[in-house]
Formats: C-alpha cells, sequence, structure tokens
C-alpha cells in the first residue's frame, strides 16, 4: 500500500463529544495534530477538549449544528481564519432512528437524513472547497456503517442514510483526487458508544425505551473502565487514521462488518436474508422478557 504523505497537523472533527468521535480526536491529538472538536453540545466538545488537554494535546472546541449549511460555511471560515486549512475532516456526527419502516412519519425521515447523510455532504462541500482553494493536499474521512451495506428489517432510514454516505465518498474519490483530495469510508459493526442512548426508536414503548437506554449507559460505563474493550470506538479511532495513511476507500471495521462486506460480494443473497429474523415486534418481546415485563400490564 502507498502512503499519502499526509502529515495530519489540523483536524477537524464533527460529533467529537462522545463515543468515535472522541476517540478520534483523542487519537490524532496524541499523534501531535492540533484538533478542533466539533459537536451539537458545546459542554460535550468542551469535555473532549478537557481530556485531550489533560494529556498534554491540543483541541479546541467548536458548537456546529451539521444540519445547517450556513454553520457550516460559518465554521469553515472561522476554522481557516482562526487556525489554517485543516488536513482532514472526519464527518463523523450521526444519530440512529430506528422502527418499523410504516411507522416512520416524514419527519422522522428527515431528521434522520439532515444528519446522517446531509451533515456530510455540507461539511465536504465546505471543506473540500476551501481544500482545493487553498491548494491543500488533504483528506476527508467519512463514517459510514456497517448498514451501508447489510440491510435490516429495523433500521431503514438508518441504512438508507449510511449507504449514502459510502456511494458519496466513492463519488467523490473521483471526483476531488486529481484536486489533491482524497476520501474515504469508514463502516464500522457494532461500537460501544453512547449512540443508543441517543437514538430515537419509533413505535417502541417508551418506558422501554428509557430503560433500554439506562442499560446500555451503565454498559458503555463499565466497558469505558476496561483496558481494551473488543467494541471500543478506538477501533474506529485507528481506522480512520489508516484510512487516511494509505488513503483507503472503504475500511470495515469488527467482524460482522467485514461479514456484510464479503457476503454482499460472494453471497448477495445471503447477506440479504442475514438480519431477516428481526423486526421490531422481536426486539420489543425480547426488552420486554429481559426487563421482566413479559405479559404484564401496560
Ligand atoms: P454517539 O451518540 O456516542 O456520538 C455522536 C455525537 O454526535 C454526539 O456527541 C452528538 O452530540 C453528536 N451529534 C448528534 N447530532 C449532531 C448534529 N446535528 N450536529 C453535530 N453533532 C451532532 O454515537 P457514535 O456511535 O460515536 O456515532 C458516531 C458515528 O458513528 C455516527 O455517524 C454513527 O452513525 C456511526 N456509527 C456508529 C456505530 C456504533 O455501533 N456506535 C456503528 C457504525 C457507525
Amino acid at each position: 500500500m502507498k502512503l499519502t504523505g499526509i502529515d495530519p497537523r489540523l483536524v477537524v472533527v464533527t460529533g467529537a463529544g462522545s463515543g468515535i468521535g472522541r476517540a478520534t480526536a483523542r487519537r490524532f491529538a496524541r499523534g501531535g495534530a492540533k484538533v478542533i472538536v466539533s459537536d451539537i453540545d458545546k459542554d460535550a466538545a468542551l469535555a473532549t477538549v478537557a481530556l485531550i488537554q489533560s494529556r498534554g494535546g491540543r483541541a479546541v472546541a467548536a458548537q456546529l449544528d451539521v444540519t445547517d449549511p450556513h454553520a457550516w460555511a460559518e465554521f469553515a471560515r472561522d476554522v481557516h481564519a482562526d487556525h489554517g486549512v485543516p488536513d482532514i475532516l472526519v464527518n463523523n456526527a450521526g444519530i440512529l432512528v430506528s422502527g418499523a419502516f410504516l411507522d416512520l412519519e416524514p419527519e422522522d425521515w428527515e431528521r434522520q437524513l439532515s444528519v446522517n447523510l446531509l451533515g456530510v455532504v455540507y461539511g465536504c462541500r465546505a471543506f473540500g472547497r476551501l481544500m482545493i482553494d487553498e491548494g491543500k493536499r488533504g483528506h476527508i474521512v467519512n463514517i459510514a456503517s456497517a448498514a451501508a451495506f447489510t440491510p435490516t428489517p429495523v433500521m431503514a432510514a438508518y441504512s438508507v442514510s449510511k449507504a449514502g454516505v459510502k456511494m458519496l465518498t466513492e463519488c467523490l474519490r473521483l471526483e476531488l483526487a486529481p484536486k489533491g483530495v482524497g476520501v474515504s469510508a469508514i463502516c464500522p459493526g457494532v461500537i460501544n458508544t453512547r449512540i443508543g442512548e441517543h437514538a430515537v426508536a419509533v413505535g417502541v414503548d417508551p418506558v422501554l425505551v428509557e430503560r433500554g437506554k439506562q442499560l446500555t449507559a451503565q454498559v458503555q460505563q463499565f466497558a469505558e473502565r476496561l483496558p481494551f474493550s473488543p467494541m471500543s470506538p478506538d477501533l474506529v479511532a485507528r481506522a480512520v487514521v489508516r484510512a487516511v495513511r494509505y488513503d483507503l476507500a472503504v475500511v470495515p471495521v469488527r467482524a460482522e462488518a467485514w461479514l456484510g462486506y464479503v457476503m454482499l460480494r460472494v453471497a448477495p443473497g445471503v447477506n440479504r436474508r442475514m438480519t431477516q429474523p428481526l423486526s421490531m415486534e422481536r426486539i420489543q418481546a425480547l426488552g420486554e422478557f429481559a426487563l421482566g415485563r413479559a405479559g404484564g400490564s401496560r
């Protein structure tokens, strides 16, 4: 594999107040980069900055809602004026809206696609233009998901958003490479972050959703204290660094992501049916059973 030679000195990460974005910001900062830690939640961004600075790293917090194209334009202008042209943009911010297709309202689709897909489009537009106008050799990394190539019957909107991010990445690779900007898509499997806590589960009993969020928060806090976790967000952060170093197109992370990626090629029919046993009814029934509410009153 050929090295791109891009030296990550200035790195912008969206959704860096938590999970994969935070791990990515920390990893680049450990490598010596100054990181612009952006998130819609300013306090969360500040907490990431504090973590980086406590280890001697350099980071600055910024509030950015990735769904707002005007905010992106202003953000790119501010970053340029205050810090220069970034070497790397990581479009990481994302949310999960799950639910049976017929339960999803138009606003559920709009919410899902505006953050996960349009947020990435606007980021590529604002910083791609800046890198190219300023003649900078740079790299854009988009966090997609294994859901981009493994269909499920419980989160069509999320899967569509991530398949869109993967395709956008592959189109932009062709378009931007001659201008000196590389573009990569990272496709993680299940990673231990706060995505479950932040998720919207349409059509599921809200009591169950709340209890499920509390449980996932507990599991997440426990896993954070372990020296190594097989579902650590740092696995994705390492994949991001690798993608920049070698200009990789699509990078699956974890076994289930590789399984989907390979099955899509060698046995697409099997790949399409792998998650068929899943349904929102089954997930809800399993949740009720786990919480001892099977047959209970509502
Ligand atoms: P997380 O919930 O821990 O972190 C997401 C961050 O994005 C939060 O800090 C949140 O405040 C921020 N955010 C949400 N909406 C935003 C907006 N409109 N503008 C700016 N920031 C916003 O979740 P996680 O897991 O770290 O997610 C990061 C990315 O990784 C997402 O794109 C997600 O779809 C993707 N991913 C996650 C997987 C997982 O199993 N956790 C698997 C595959 C992909």
